[in-house]
């Protein structure tokens, strides 16, 4: 077992909650550019379709409220709550009634609201065009606190590290499946969310979302292009609230224990094919 790793956590990002000063405006984007059925409970939206979820809630402009990963152990959220305890990790509710009672939720170091849970059965949501709910991505201003926070404790491994010339951590890639990486922590000026992301099942498929985002009146705002770490193919638009939202296809897979790589800090890592805003 690797030393950063008391207990590897398998499992899958299963939903995301989003604040927002105007979530209905997001939930109407979610309907029209994601493709998502959309209802209205309480203050919440609650956004579906086949394996995504996302839920806008009141709150800050571009703020992660809350993260929720599928896990279908019971013994292994069982071994997350013994952690979370042992190092004296406050556990909370959970903010949604998307688990089963046994879900541990709790905050990271940077306040992010973490809840792994078994999920809950709901009806199939509309058919739309494929895309699971993949990775989130946030940005924080002790990435190295939040990787210790999230392989120590939580029980990910890490996939790839981007360190700049002086050897700084500015992206942790880290893993809770077999997958390249379900969550990364980039290095930045403020603590908040980055972006999300959906995989879908091949290269058409980008092809076939990005058509109907033309549909949409939707512009790409990045790509197409290939992400170093992770190997995937990308496209980003932003949401009204200027959320970036990431359509991939090629999400490398990595052996259960495979060490951790290395990457500079440099446009290429983050698009091997053109240019890359860098953010962290
Ligand atoms: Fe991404």
């Amino acid at each position: 077992m690797a030393k950063n790793n008391p207990g590897a956590l398998w499992g899958h990002l299963h939903y995301l909650q989003i604040g927002s000063p105007h979530p209905e405006r997001l939930a109407h984007f979610a309907y029209s550019a994601l493709q998502m059925t959309v209802h209205q409970s309480g203050a919440d939206w609650i956004c579906c379709a086949p394996d995504r979820m996302l839920v806008y809630s009141p709150g800050p402009v571009r703020s992660l409220l809350s993260a929720g990963y599928a896990v279908a152990e019971p013994e292994k959220l069982a071994a997350l709550k013994q952690r979370l305890v042992h190092h004296g990790v406050a556990l909370e509710a959970a903010p949604l009634n998307f688990f089963e009672a046994d879900a541990v939720t709790f905050r990271d170091p940077d306040g992010n609201c973490l809840c792994f849970g078994r999920p809950v059965h709901r009806n199939p949501a509309a058919e739309s065009l494929p895309a699971r709910l993949q990775h989130v991505v946030v940005a924080s201003t002790d990435a190295e606190r939040m990787t210790r926070f999230y392989t120590e404790v939580v029980g990910m491994r890490i996939s790839d590290r981007v360190l700049d010339e002086q050897h700084q951590l500015r992206t942790t890639f880290m893993r809770t499946n077999r997958e390249h990486h379900s969550l990364a922590v980039f290095q930045a000026d403020s603590c908040r969310l980055d972006h999300f992301c959906h995989e879908t099942t091949n290269w058409n498929l980008i092809r076939d979302w990005a058509d109907h985002f033309s549909e949409e009146g939707i512009i790409l705002k990045w790509g197409p292009g290939r992400h170093g770490p992770g190997n995937n193919l990308f496209i980003f638009i932003h949401d009204p609230d200027d959320n970036w939202i990431e359509i991939s296809a090629e999400l490398e897979t990595v052996l259960e224990q495979q060490p951790a790589g290395v990457w500079p800090h440099a446009e290429r890592s983050l698009n091997l094919w053109g240019r890359a805003p860098l953010r962290s």
